[in-house]
């Protein structure tokens, strides 16, 4: 059976993956360490990256290779577990603090791809399953080391638009932010070389989202109108730019449109950690962002009611974001 005109093709896939998209490469060591022109630079070259791809790879993180690999082999372990040990979880809804899932997003039902999921509120307050037991100690780490990270690239983000650098983080109450952790299982396809979506279209909810997988390709970006398969540089992390970004900077940044695409023969699995403002925080676009002309292009929300609205089902790709979006 031909695949659905709805799904990436595989020549798509394989072209795409020959060639050096150009995805931005940001340094953190620079930005944090470095001497005052070439951290300009960097600065000046994040700005760019946010504003041209919402998307970039971010290298010298400082996140220990150990720590990932534990995080991974523990989320790994909780998907082994049998049903029964999980069965809480599985019942629990969008704004719960934990939750696993799977969720269906084949587009079609004879594609037997899906993808199970472990999500867990990990800041202001930690939250995580009991099982396996070393997931605690190892998330509770993972939660602290990569949301020290987000905050740094937050605050250069901040620099780069001209701004104070703890600008964005005043606005947006960032020192009681809201933090999630997201592990996505994606099994091997049933029947290899039939790509399908594990992860449809959209954009992430939050500020800033950071991800790394298990060494298997699937994650792709939209840039210039075009589908890509982003392949990350050696121990290297992917930055995904939020829908809290876009409307923060006035749509100066915007929250880029990724998915998952899936079909291979080995499973694969992404690692998700997500910052967005303190879930109470109005999220508003800041008045120095105002563009000449058009004003504010964004009401205010605040950002419970923006999560809530955004996981409810009927929401695809970008349309939460329309809802508070200012018509000219
Ligand atoms: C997400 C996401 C993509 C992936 O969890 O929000 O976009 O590659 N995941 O799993
Ligand atoms: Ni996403």
């Amino acid at each position: 059976m031909a695949p659905p005109s709805q799904l990436p093709s595989h020549e798509e896939k394989s072209a795409d993956a020959a060639v050096d998209l150009g995805i931005p490469v940001v340094d953190l060591g620079v930005l944090v360490n470095g001497a005052p022109e070439e951290r300009s630079r960097a600065i000046r070259d994040l700005g760019r990256a946010c504003e041209d791809w919402g998307f970039f790879m971010v290298t010298n993180h400082g996140v220990p290779e150990a720590l990932r690999e534990a995080f991974m082999d523990a989320c790994k372990e909780l998907f082994s577990l049998p049903l029964e040990e999980k069965k809480e979880y599985m019942r629990a809804k969008p704004m719960d603090p934990i939750r696993v899932g799977t969720g269906f997003y084949s587009l079609v039902d004879d594609i037997p791809c899906r993808r199970d999921y472990l999500k867990m509120f990990s800041h202001p307050d930690f939250h995580c399953p009991p099982k396996p037991t070393n997931l605690r100690e190892i998330a509770m780490e993972y939660s602290t080391c990569t949301r020290g990270l987000l905050l740094e690239l937050t605050k250069a983000i901040s620099e780069s638009l001209g701004l104070a650098g703890d600008r964005l983080s005043e606005a947006l109450n960032l020192e009681s932010c809201f933090q999630i952790l997201v592990a996505n299982n994606y099994p091997a396809c049933e029947r290899p070389g039939e790509e399908a979506l594990g992860f449809s279209a959209h954009s992430d909810h939050g500020l800033l989202t950071l991800l790394f997988q298990n060494g298997v390709n699937g994650l792709q970006v939209k840039h210039n109108g075009q589908w890509l398969l982003a392949e990350p540089l050696p121990g290297s992390f992917f930055v995904i730019a939020g829908d809290q970004l876009e409307i923060v900077t006035n749509g100066k940044y915007k929250g880029v449109l990724h998915r998952a695409v899936v079909g291979g023969e080995k499973s694969r699995m992404s690692f998700v950690s997500l910052i967005g403002p303190c879930m109470d925080t109005v999220v508003e676009p800041l008045p120095e962002m105002a563009t000449e002309g058009r004003g504010l292009e964004f009401r205010g929300i605040r950002y419970r009611d923006y999560m809530e609205m955004q996981q409810s089902n009927s929401i695809n790709e970008k349309t939460a974001l329309d809802i508070v979006r200012v018509q000219h």
